[in-house]
């Protein structure tokens, strides 16, 4: 197959870069599973953005303060100045994010010292994937497969000339002027996580095979507060950050606070860990919705209420019982402002990418926005040089059928701390 852009996943980095993509570049998006199946459609907070101008250095110095001042100023700084833009944007192609009286309404996330996330109900994430598949679908120039798995990048001489790709058990060799990587997060690593099962890091794995730089791979996320449910595995149930936003608050089995439920992950994470060291036999504790009535509770947050309530918790009058679990990779394959990686022609986008937004530890919400800037980047630098290249069928006709997960697998064991010993399922 001969595409001018091949890009590796349909989550919101991924669409997102298709969409800012000339009319005139033809594309070709896959997918392991179906278009939907992206840690991009799980979001529920929402999407962070500054509130004005005035707002850029608080927003600045918020996400610093999260990162533990790991961060990349300068790719802080972009996403924060990027934010309303795109917003306006994803507002224009037709996102319903809550209003009032014709303005945005804004929740409050762990970390943030003010109300400046965006957000549709508790489903924010699904709101903008279904909008922004709505717009690829509506393009002639992109073609979307579905269960076609990303096997190999071809690679010679520090130049990405495609990739190959399966379908139907047939290995296709994909010639292209430029690869997107957006093929997500780690989650599918771990036994305990927020993330599908098939975000394996397949990108990350074909940077070790091809020496592409990964970034802050020790940096992992657990997100404090994960539905406990014993005889589960796999993906769990997130109980968004929101609730909290919005007055939920953590107390541990004797109805105790024991923490500020809205400081930085990282922290709040520790403490609910730390609490949990205490009750072995009952390793949560609780996220207390009680103050809130019921009809508050399914307009603001219906999909969690549902979800709760399939699993016999009544969110008005039930403590519901959390752990945290494995939620984000903040490392990733080294990007500059522009989204290249140190391979010519090779670009990576959204959680596999690390543009250093996030330091060793992510503000809530800035992963959607920073996939919707760091996407639009990579489509104007691919718009910007996309006539200089030419398609090479000739090169590098040898690669693999398959990727070998061991190699990524044993390098975060390496780097991620003792927290996640008992998190690995591989
Ligand atoms: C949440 O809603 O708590 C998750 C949002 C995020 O990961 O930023």
């Amino acid at each position: 197959m001969n595409y001018d852009v091949l890009i590796v996943g349909t989550g919101v980095g991924g669409l997102y870069t298709a969409i800012n993509l000339n009319e005139n570049i033809k594309v070709l998006m896959i997918t392991k599973d179906s278009v939907r199946d992206c840690n991009s459609y799980l979001a529920q907070g929402g999407v962070t953005t500054i509130l004005g101008e005035d707002d850029l250095e608080s927003f600045i110095s918020d996400t610093l303060k999260a990162g533990n001042y790991k961060n990349n100023v300068k790719a802080v700084s972009k996403v924060g100045k990027n934010s309303i833009k795109n917003i306006k944007n994803l507002s224009r192609l037709g996102v319903p994010f809550e209003k009032k009286d014709g303005k945005l309404k804004y929740t409050r996330e762990g970390g943030h010292s003010k109300n400046r996330i965006v957000y549709c109900e508790d489903q924010t994430g699904k709101a903008i994937v279904e909008e922004l598949i709505k717009v690829v679908k509506d393009k002639s120039n992109i073609t979307i497969m579905e269960n076609t798995t990303l096997t190999d990048l071809l690679i010679e001489y520090n130049t990405c000339y495609g990739a190959s790709i399966i379908n139907n058990n047939r290995l296709i060799k994909v010639n292209t002027k430029a690869v997107v990587l957006a093929t997500g997060g780690i989650g599918g690593l771990f036994n305990s996580t927020t993330n599908f099962a098939s975000m394996t890091g397949d990108g990350l794995a074909l940077a070790i095979k091809h020496n592409i730089k990964l970034k802050d791979m020790e940096y992992l996320q657990l997100h404090p507060t994960v539905l406990y449910e014993k005889e589960n595995k796999g993906r769990r149930l997130l109980l968004s950050e929101s609730l909290r936003g919005e007055g939920g608050v953590l107390v541990n089995l004797n109805g105790e606070k024991f923490i500020d439920s809205l400081l930085p992950r990282d922290v709040v994470s520790a403490a609910v860990l730390k609490e949990i060291e205490k009750t072995p036999d009952k390793p949560y504790v609780y996220l207390d919705m009680t103050g809130f009535t019921k009809e508050y509770l399914t307009n603001r947050f219906p999909y969690i209420y549902e979800e709760c309530l399939n699993r016999g918790l009544k969110m008005e009058s039930d403590l519901l019982p959390v752990a945290p679990a494995h939620h984000y990779c903040m490392g990733g394959i080294e990007v500059d402002l522009y989204s290249r990686t140190n391979i010519e022609f090779l670009y990576a986008v959204g959680e596999v990418s690390c543009t250093g937004v996030h330091g060793s530890n992510r503000l809530a919400s800035n992963s959607l926005l920073e996939a919707l800037v760091f996407g639009e980047n990579a489509a104007e630098n691919i718009n910007s040089k996309i006539n200089e290249i030419t398609i090479n069928l000739d090169k590098v006709n040898s690669f693999s059928d398959s990727i070998n997960m061991k190699p990524l697998i044993n390098y975060v064991k390496g780097k991620a701390d003792h927290r996640y010993d008992k998190l690995f399922n591989c």
